[in-house]
C-alpha cells in the first residue's frame, strides 16, 4: 500500500461521497463541455505522450486523455478506490488498453522521476494539505520540459454552482445556527496570487491561470442535480452540522434553487475557473 498523508480526504472519498460520486453520471460523457474542451486544448497532447491524470475520479478525462495518447500511455491516480473501480470498469468497456489506473495520495504517491510529458487535472488538485510538498511531487513526475495543466474553481462568490444550492440551504436553517460559509478544500487555489506562489515554490515556471468561465452541467433535471448535491461534500457537512436539517426538506429546498436553471439540454449553472499551464524546467 501506497502512503497516505491527506487521510481526511482519503475518508470522504474513500466514505459515502466517494461511493456517491462512483454512482453518479454528472459528467457530460465526451469533451461536449467547455471546462474539459479548453483543459484539452490547452494541455494539447500528442499520440506518443505518457500523460498523468491527478485525481481522475471516475475516469471521465483519463479516457479522452487515451484517445489523444493513442500511442502513449494514461496513468490516472486518486484517493478514491470506489471510484477508480468505477473507472476501470468504465475504461474496460471502452476497450482502452493504454489507460492504467493507480490508488494512491498524489501528494507523496512514489511516482517514477520523470515518467510522465504531461499532467493534467480536471478540480482534482485542491484537496491537498500541503500543496507545495504535492506540486513538488507532480513536478518530480514530469520530464524536464514535461506541462502541468489543469482547472480548479475561483472563489465561491464567482461559482453559481457552488454558492445557490449552498446558500439556499443555509436560508432554509435558522439565523445563527445557519450563520458562516461551509468551507471547504474545493477553492484552496481560488486565489491566482497563491497559486502562482504555491506553483513556483513548488518548481514550476511559466505558471499562467487564465479566467475560464463555463457552464457546469448538472444532470437532466433539478431532482437528478439535487440528488447529486446531496452526496456532496460541502451538503453532506452541512446536513451533518445540522441535525434539525432532513434530507427530505433539503432536497426539496436544492430542487427550487436549482430549478431556474433548466435549459433545454439539462441543468446547467455558471461558474467561474482557473484554467493553469505551467512547465517543469
Ligand atoms: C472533485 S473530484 C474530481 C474528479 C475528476 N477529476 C472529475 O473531473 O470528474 C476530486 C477528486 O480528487 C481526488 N483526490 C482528492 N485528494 C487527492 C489526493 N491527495 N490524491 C489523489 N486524488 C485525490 C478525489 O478522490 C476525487 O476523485
Amino acid at each position: 500500500m501506497h502512503p497516505i498523508v491527506n487521510a481526511e480526504q482519503a475518508a470522504a472519498w474513500n466514505g459515502p461521497e466517494g461511493e456517491h460520486w462512483a454512482d453518479q453520471n454528472r459528467q457530460s460523457g465526451d469533451a461536449g463541455d467547455e471546462l474539459t474542451s479548453a483543459l484539452f486544448a490547452a494541455a494539447a497532447i500528442e499520440s506518443t505522450e505518457r500523460v498523468l491524470d491527478v485525481g481522475c475520479g471516475t475516469g471521465e478525462t483519463t479516457r479522452l486523455a487515451a484517445r489523444y495518447a493513442r500511442n502513449g500511455r494514461v496513468t490516472g491516480v486518486d484517493l478514491s478506490i470506489p471510484m477508480l473501480d468505477r473507472a476501470r470498469e468504465l475504461a474496460a468497456g471502452e476497450g482502452a488498453t493504454n489507460i492504467s489506473f493507480e490508488v494512491g495520495d498524489a501528494q507523496v504517491h512514489p511516482f517514477a522521476s520523470a515518467s510522465f510529458d504531461v499532467a493534467i487535472s480536471r478540480f482534482g488538485l485542491m484537496f491537498f494539505n500541503d500543496p507545495v510538498v504535492a506540486f513538488t511531487n507532480l513536478r518530480r513526475a514530469l520530464r524536464p520540459g514535461g506541462r502541468l495543466v489543469f482547472v480548479c474553481p475561483q472563489v465561491p462568490q464567482e461559482n453559481d454552482w457552488y454558492t445557490v444550492p449552498i446558500a439556499a440551504l443555509q436560508r432554509r436553517l435558522d439565523g445563527a445556527a445557519a450563520a458562516g460559509p461551509v468551507e471547504s478544500g474545493m477553492f484552496s487555489l481560488a486565489y491566482p496570487t497563491r497559486l502562482v506562489e504555491v506553483l513556483t515554490a513548488a518548481g514550476f515556471t511559466a505558471v499562467r491561470p487564465s479566467a475560464l468561465d463555463a457552464l457546469m452541467r448538472f444532470g437532466p433535471d433539478a431532482e437528478v442535480a439535487a440528488n447529486f448535491y446531496l452526496g456532496s461534500g460541502p451538503v453532506l457537512a452541512l446536513l451533518q452540522q445540522h441535525g434539525d436539517l432532513t434530507r427530505e426538506a433539503a432536497r426539496e429546498t436544492l430542487v427550487e434553487a436549482i430549478g431556474p436553471y433548466q435549459t433545454e439540454t439539462g441543468i446547467q449553472i455558471p461558474g467561474r475557473h482557473w484554467l493553469v499551464t505551467a512547465n517543469r524546467p
